[in-house]
């Protein structure tokens, strides 16, 4: 350690590691690469990779062996004895495994792109207990606990563990001067002349809340403040992290000028609540934080599926003050921040006096003032940091939606399609695009047949197709047969994130279909000429789910057309500057 880094806090196992190879050993390492297997990195140990090579998991060296693994989940420490809450492990598929040889052979560890970024030397292959993980490490197996549910459910069963050399660094083209390691942040603290720094850890945007706690944090123990958000992978249906950085670097001229840094964390969150709260201190530690802002629920998870929290409130705070010693970090424990109206400031929950009036707008609230394009009031949050939240979440009207017809082959679904279109385009406002049955079997499918599985792969292209229109705010309108429940909600799932998603049911019995006949398909059908017939000799799934369901027996297509436009107006998918009659 030089002299100018001398009152920086040491990092966590006393040394800042550094996995990343000489340029002549790196040479050396590319070369041989090809004698060795390739594991394409998933996103989380793309994350995982990072922070290990930078320091950031420091005393780690690669990915945890199995005495390291099972001491971390049941104890929370190293086989030296250094606290460690969170297992950090490769997890690979037992194929993958039949190549390799523990304590000899080497992977080649690459990134999307097939790009190596590191070696892993094998030093033990094992089958873990994936449940008995779970237990210990969330306290739950519950697959509504996002942790767990990546462990159980997403991630490879066998796991590789290893020291590691590193060859290159992750590539990111987004925000190159925020991505600070934890070398680069504690030349800056040092070049500052910041010995004393709290972090701050995020995955949502901030408001005023958020200031006034840092701010008070940082007041109260006499820090420089970290502004640390997570940018790997947080929580499902988080707000994007292009949206919150744009929100973090304008909040930035809220704070006194000269003591706030703001810096990207390229962490994979796994959610975990207490043990969280200790793993994201020590990573702070390694950047160089000497203290830890804790909130309530920090790093929580949500509630499992009776509405129950997985951990208490200030769950966290415990177990943090119980190990603080051995963590090296003084905690700074916050409460809930809210707004005391008749004062007009933000005060800790803990602090507000009997019978005053407390206002406070939940995340959810404030996504749906968003949808709705509702007001968003000065107390809550600053314009500008609106401003920007509406740019990436405009209100329902300004969203792309997809309208997604399923029903028999001639129960109208292709007309009501193309008069909902021409209503649309009457409108203006969005780009409209439709996906017919028999247009998207002649563009997307040619060569699919009337399988399940062949049929299943026509809705999913569909699906995809109508998400990318729907994130790119136009409105895709699809009208396959689309006879299976499944795939019809692996579509709905797939688009509601980005936009609106509707179902519509074109619910004309088949003997009417059949009656009109207008392709002469049914009557070939039933002649057994055309097989796999949807209605007569194959299955049809009557969907539980549409948002709109229509029996053209009783309704001509524009005034179907006009139901479906109700719909979308009753939940404000047309709003008042789309100029519709
Ligand atoms: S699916 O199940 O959603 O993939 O079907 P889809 O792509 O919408 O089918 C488009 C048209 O194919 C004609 N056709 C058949 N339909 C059902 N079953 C069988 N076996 C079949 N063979 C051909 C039919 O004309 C469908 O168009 P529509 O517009 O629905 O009549």
């Amino acid at each position: 350690m030089t002299a100018s880094t001398s009152h920086l806090i040491v990092p966590h196992g006393g040394t800042l590691v550094d996995l990343v190879a000489e340029a002549e050993r790196i040479c050396e390492l590319k070369a041989h690469s090809c004698e060795w297997p390739s594991w394409d990195l998933t996103g989380r140990q793309l994350c995982d990779l990072e922070l290990l090579m930078s320091g950031g998991f420091s005393p780690l060296t690669g990915f945890l062996n199995q005495r390291d693994y099972e001491g971390v989940s049941h104890n929370m420490r190293l086989q030296s004895g250094v606290l460690w809450p969170l297992p950090v492990t490769l997890d690979v598929s037992e194929e993958f495994t039949k190549s390799l040889k523990p304590g000899s052979s080497k992977i080649a560890l690459r990134d999307p792109e097939g790009v190596m970024l590191a070696v892993l030397h094998v030093e033990d292959v094992w089958l873990p207990d994936r449940i008995a993980e779970a237990e210990a490490v969330f306290g739950t197996t519950s697959a509504a606990h996002p942790g767990v549910d990546y462990l159980l459910n997403k991630s490879y069963p066998w796991y590789v563990g290893g020291r590691i050399e590193a060859t290159q660094s992750p590539s990111h083209y987004d925000f190159r001067s925020l991505r600070l390691t934890p070398a680069e942040l504690r030349a800056e603290f040092t070049r500052l002349g910041w010995r004393r720094v709290v972090a701050f850890q995020t995955r949502n945007p901030m408001h005023r809340a958020h200031v006034e706690l840092t701010f008070r944090a940082a007041k109260q123990v006499e820090a420089n403040l970290l502004i640390h958000p997570s940018v790997g992978m947080t929580k499902p249906g988080d707000v994007d992290y292009f949206t919150r950085v744009r929100c973090y670097q304008l909040l930035l001229s809220k704070f006194p000028q000269g003591t706030v840094r703001l810096s990207l964390l390229p962490l994979a969150m796994r959610m975990g609540g207490p043990r969280e709260a200790i793993w994201h201190a020590l990573i702070r530690k390694n950047h160089g934080a000497t203290h830890f802002i804790v909130g309530r629920d920090h790093a929580g998870p949500g509630k499992d599926t009776n509405g129950k929290p997985f951990y208490g409130p200030y769950e966290a705070q415990e177990l943090f003050k119980k190990h603080e010693a051995d963590i090296g970090v003084t905690m700074v424990p916050f409460n809930m921040m809210v707004y005391l109206e008749d004062r007009g400031y933000y005060v800790p929950d803990n602090e507000v006096l009997n019978g005053s009036r407390v206002l406070n707008i939940s995340g959810t609230e404030l996504r749906e003032r968003l949808n709705e394009g509702r007001e968003i009031p000065g107390w809550f949050t600053y314009p500008e940091i609106v401003q920007e939240l509406r740019r990436s979440f405009p209100p329902r009207h300004k969203q792309g939606l997809t309208i997604f017809f399923t029903g028999l082959s001639g129960s109208g679904k292709s007309t009501i399609a193309n008069v909902l279109m021409t209503k649309f385009l009457e409108m203006g406002g969005r780009p409209v695009t439709i996906l017919d049955g028999d247009l998207v079997r002649k563009h997307l499918s040619s060569e699919l047949g009337f399988s399940k599985e062949h049929r299943d792969i026509n809705i999913r292209r569909i699906g995809y197709v109508a998400s990318e229109i729907t994130k790119n705010g136009g409105i895709a309108i699809c009208a396959p047969i689309a006879p299976y429940d499944a795939v019809r909600k692996q579509v709905r799932s797939l688009i509601e994130p980005v936009g609106g998603f509707i179902l519509v049911h074109v619910a004309t019995p088949v003997e009417i279909c059949e009656q009109r006949d207008r392709k002469g398909l049914y009557a070939k059908a039933r002649a057994g000429i055309i097989k796999e017939f949807t209605g007569i000799s194959d299955p049809y799934e009557q969907p539980q789910d549409a948002e709109v369901v229509i029996n053209t027996a009783d309704l001509t297509p524009e005034e179907a057309a006009q139901e479906i436009l109700l719909h979308l107006e009753r939940e404000g998918f047309i709003g008042v500057n789309d100029n519709h009659v």
